[in-house]
């Protein structure tokens, strides 16, 4: 009989060796198989990766964009604001454009800080002190880059704006831009003090050649183009500009010449930064008062038919090289719009001409022409005082002059009701109020 052996009593009864487990299954797959599928498995993650990638910088890119918007939201309403409190009347039209050049100028506007200003001043030294005005002290002074400005402090005791209303203001003013404006190029805060920073005149104002403070002499023609640039300068902040803005201290100081000694309007909208105060046309009233439209400084009637009348002042005072008011002087000639219209009743409007100019030589119907403007701008009825772009027409001959001007209004300190003039005395009882619909009638100096 055969013997059964157990096979394991085959083995060796000690020691145990272990045993070899064999797996049982598919048969390994070929090479080459096992590494394309490790290479699917690889590209499997690689793509998912990118996909996840890409995802989050679509979530990242829509998230920034919804911040950017919300932000120019944010600006474009705080400019909605300003347009509407600053009275802006701009025509709807013009709305959606106005819209995107403020917020245009909201990125473009510049700060400054105080130690950038001393360096530029000299620490406001008082050798570069330019002038002081109503407004503060104005300083010359030169940044790092070479660039020339003036820096102008705003009165602390006047300048009583938070930060938040003074920078709209900045930025308000920054956006205006003409070439008969002087550019504010930014400005700077620190604690309670309010600075402005504007591009430098060379030629500084207009005052110190018209007032003799100086030897400059200007032509005719070269009078013309400053008469001729101031009034493009008007035109464009009473009717061209996205925000109306009357100046209401259009003077001789307040021309800015740069080097070529063409004009630029300075300190537009500045009375913007003083909403509380109205004195500050008081602490200089003595000086500005004869620039003053009667129906502005008897009524407070602010319209831009009071810039007018001033821009006809000061057109005299280039034409004549003289100051409006002169105490100095016989008394028919003490005020420059009286003594004008006198001559001009007595045909010898070139009496009035400054004799330097009259040895230089001009063509005299073209000063004619300016002398008769500035007549129709001093009419004593602010209404029929032409608009700037009428000035500008009829300066450059484009319109022919129909209209003829009238004895203006002024100021007649020597109080002579007896004589045949209309003083500001007198005059509110000649003209009634003037204002209609459709100008801007400011409240008295309380445009803001
Ligand atoms: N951007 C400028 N570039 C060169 N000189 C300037 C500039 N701005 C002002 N000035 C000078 O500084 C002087 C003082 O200017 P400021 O505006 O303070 O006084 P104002 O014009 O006489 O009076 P107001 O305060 O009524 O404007 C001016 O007369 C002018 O000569
Ligand atoms: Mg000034």
């Amino acid at each position: 009989m055969a013997n059964m052996v157990e096979p394991d009593s085959l083995l060796p009864s000690s020691p145990v060796m272990p045993r070899r487990v064999l797996q049982v299954g598919a048969p390994p797959a070929p090479k080459e198989n096992q590494n394309s599928k490790s290479h699917r498995e690889e590209l499997f993650f690689l793509l998912g990766g990118l996909v996840l990638l890409i995802t989050l910088l679509i979530l990242l890119f829509l998230y920034r964009k919804r911040i950017q918007s919300e932000t120019l939201r944010k600006k474009i309403a705080s400019s909605n604001q300003l347009l509407a409190k600053v009275m802006m009347t701009a025509p709807t039209k013009q709305h959606q454009a106005s819209m995107e050049f403020i917020s245009e100028s909201l990125r473009s506007i510049s700060y400054f800080d105080l130690q950038t200003l001393k360096r530029a001043t000299k620490n406001f030294h008082p050798a570069n002190l330019l002038g002081s005005g109503g407004f503060g002290p104005v300083y010359r002074g030169k940044l790092a880059d070479g660039r020339l400005i003036a820096v102008k402090k705003l009165s602390l005791n006047k300048s009583q704006q938070g930060e938040k209303e003074f920078l709209q203001e900045v930025k308000l003013i920054t956006s205006i831009q003409h070439k008969n404006l002087v550019r504010l190029l930014g400005s700077c805060i620190d604690g309670p003090q309010r600075i402005l920073v504007y591009e430098y005149m060379k030629n500084k104002s207009l005052d110190l050649i018209i007032y003799g403070k100086c030897d400059q002499f200007l032509n005719w023609n070269a009078r013309f183009q400053i008469i001729l640039g101031i009034a493009r300068g008007l035109q464009y902040l009473h009717e061209d500009s996205y925000v109306r803005i009357v100046h209401r201290d259009i003077k001789a100081s307040n021309i800015l010449l740069d080097e070529k000694f063409l004009p630029k309007i300075g300190d537009f909208g500045l009375a913007r930064f003083f909403p509380e105060d109205e004195a500050y046309l008081s602490t200089t009233f003595a000086g500005t008062l004869g620039y003053t439209a009667p129906e502005y400084a008897i009524r407070g009637e602010l319209t831009e038919r009071a810039d007018i009348y001033s821009f006809g002042v000061l057109m005299l005072e280039i034409i004549s090289c003289r100051k409006n008011t002169d105490l100095t002087l016989p008394s028919e000639k003490q005020y420059l719009p009286e003594y004008a219209w006198r001559l001009y009743k007595r045909s010898t409007l070139m009496d009035l001409v400054d004799p330097k100019m009259k040895q230089d030589g001009f063509v005299e119907k073209d000063v004619l022409q300016a002398i008769h403007v500035a007549l129709l701008c001093l009419h004593p009825l602010a209404n029929l005082r032409p608009p700037m772009s009428e000035v500008v027409a009829l300066l450059t001959f484009k319109i022919e002059m129909v209209a003829t001007p009238m004895r203006p209004a002024f100021l007649d300190r020597r109080r002579r009701r007896h004589e045949e003039t209309h003083s500001w005395d007198d005059i509110s009882d000649t003209f009634p109020s003037q204002v209609v619909s459709g100008s801007t009638s400011l409240p008295s100096r309380l445009e803001n």
